[in-house]
């Protein structure tokens, strides 16, 4: 039946209202040029085709469905599009899968279609970059319309058959499946929904209201290095740059500072918060790829809490030596291991699976090889130290779980951190659930590192 392409084409003509409905439900997740999509379920690909043009020369769009034929009808249809490939898969099994790929997965009047929701959820979420967000439009129950005219144009074998093809779960229960932390439903006319994710942008704001640790430990490293007007200063994962805005105050006019990060919500936050500073530009890069890299531009390589979330430092180093003029100098501050009051608060407040996706993407490396590697990019290391972190002070319980869902770029998942959890690791760890501030208790054994050093 629905396996022949005659029945393909047929669908290509018919679906002119999902199609409608599909793009109101991408109007609603601001797509932006150069996103990433998985078009999941995307049947003769017209939206797909839609999203490649949204998305740009600089975006793609990977498009998948089970169904042969209808991927068949695709690529007669949209195969010259540069940007959009279409692949034969589904909701366990599509290209990049579990790889943080993916700005957006979309996925228009599919998942009343699949039978395993939770696996489908579980294998968006671990596709989608940090802050990526999903755009769902689905049924929830078998609509009273349809089944009548079903019931006048088929026997009801036929029905029992389509039937046992549809796999409606109620929005309650869709919702609760959604491993993320703020995930909004609204009801749409007829049977549309859409779940969202927090809108990763929100992740950079929090960050940058809630970064006090990072800003006040930053500022003091900075006052501990000399840095002279007319300094070139490379801000190497400047987050939403209220650091980069300070140093470009001490170079002055004749001195200059670039910033750069790879979120680029953090970037554009950033350009927001301080875009019309003239010695200061953002870009979107990271330590594998910045401005003047290699071209011995930079005075100063400032990186604050940054090393830990790079994964080749060897890279890193060698990248920041190349781009340092002569006695031009590093200035570092990294975790070299988890802090035991974070581990504590993540193992009350997360499962398992919220913990390693958090510290998947951390990659702690002891001082000792720290050093090690800066010297083997050749730089001379002028100061290495351990800094003891003083208690941490929030204004309140929830500025608490903010802080730990911003700084790990909306991987905490708030949902997690239950009234009864957030109590218990109060009464343990801190000066109480109710006072103000809030004081969290560092371990006497918690600390992070410094580490200062300068090309010959
Ligand atoms: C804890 S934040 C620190 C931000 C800022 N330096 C501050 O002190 O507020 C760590 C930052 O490192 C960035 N980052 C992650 N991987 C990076 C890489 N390979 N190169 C440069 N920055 C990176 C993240 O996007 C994030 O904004």
């Amino acid at each position: 039946m629905s396996d022949s392409k005659q029945a393909a084409q047929s669908y290509q003509e018919k679906m002119v209202r999902q199609r409608e409905e599909g793009k109101s439900l991408m109007n609603d997740v601001e797509i932006h040029r150069g996103d990433v999509i998985l078009d999941l379920g995307c049947g003769t690909g017209e939206l797909s085709a839609y999203l490649a043009e949204l998305v740009g020369q600089d975006g793609r769009v990977v498009a998948v469905d089970p169904d042969v034929k209808r991927l068949q009808v695709a690529r007669e249809s949209h195969g010259e599009v540069k940007n959009l490939a279409f692949h034969e898969g589904s909701s366990s099994n599509f290209p990049r899968m579990g790889s943080e790929t993916y700005d957006i997965v979309f996925a228009n009047y599919v998942f009343q279609r699949i039978q395993d929701k939770e696996e489908a959820f579980k294998n968006m979420f671990r596709s989608l970059k940090p802050a990526g967000k999903i755009a769902l439009s689905y049924g929830d129950h078998f609509l009273s319309g349809f089944q009548k005219i079903y019931r006048g144009l088929q026997n009801s074998e036929m029905i029992e058959l389509m039937l046992s093809k549809l796999y409606f779960e109620r929005r309650s229960k869709i919702e609760g499946m959604y491993p993320l932390q703020t995930s909004r439903g609204i009801r749409w006319p007829k049977l549309q929904q859409v779940i969202k994710m927090s809108k990763s942008k929100d992740v950079a704001k929090s960050y940058q209201h809630v970064s006090l640790f990072q800003r006040e430990h930053g500022q003091k490293l900075i006052d501990d290095v000399e840095i002279h007007r007319g300094h070139v200063i490379l801000d190497l994962g400047c987050g939403t740059g209220e650091l980069s805005a300070y140093l470009s105050e001490l170079v002055g006019q004749d001195g200059r500072v670039v910033a750069v990060d790879p979120d680029s919500y953090r970037v554009e936050v950033a350009r927001e918060s301080h875009g019309e500073v003239k010695n200061l530009a953002f870009h979107e890069g990271s330590s594998a790829n910045f401005p003047g890299m290699g071209s011995e531009t930079y005075d100063i390589v400032f990186s604050n809490f940054v090393f830990h979330w790079i994964q080749d430092k060897e890279e890193a180093f060698k990248n920041m030596f190349r781009s340092l003029k002569p006695a031009g100098k590093i200035v570092l501050s990294y975790g070299d291991r988890l802090p035991s009051f974070v581990d504590k608060f993540y193992r009350q407040l997360q499962n398992s699976e919220s913990m390693e996706r958090m510290l998947s993407k951390r990659w702690y490396e002891r001082r000792a090889n720290m050093e090690e590697m800066c010297s083997a990019a050749g730089l001379d290391i002028i100061k290495s130290v351990d800094v003891k972190m003083d208690d941490f002070e929030f204004e309140s319980v929830e500025s608490m779980c903010s802080y730990f869902w911003a700084t790990n770029q909306g991987r905490f998942v708030s949902e997690l951190a239950t009234r009864d959890k957030v109590s218990r690791f109060c009464a343990q760890y801190t000066s109480g659930e109710n006072s103000k501030p809030l004081t969290v208790y560092t371990d006497e054994g918690d600390y992070y590192c410094v580490l200062i050093a300068a090309k010959p």
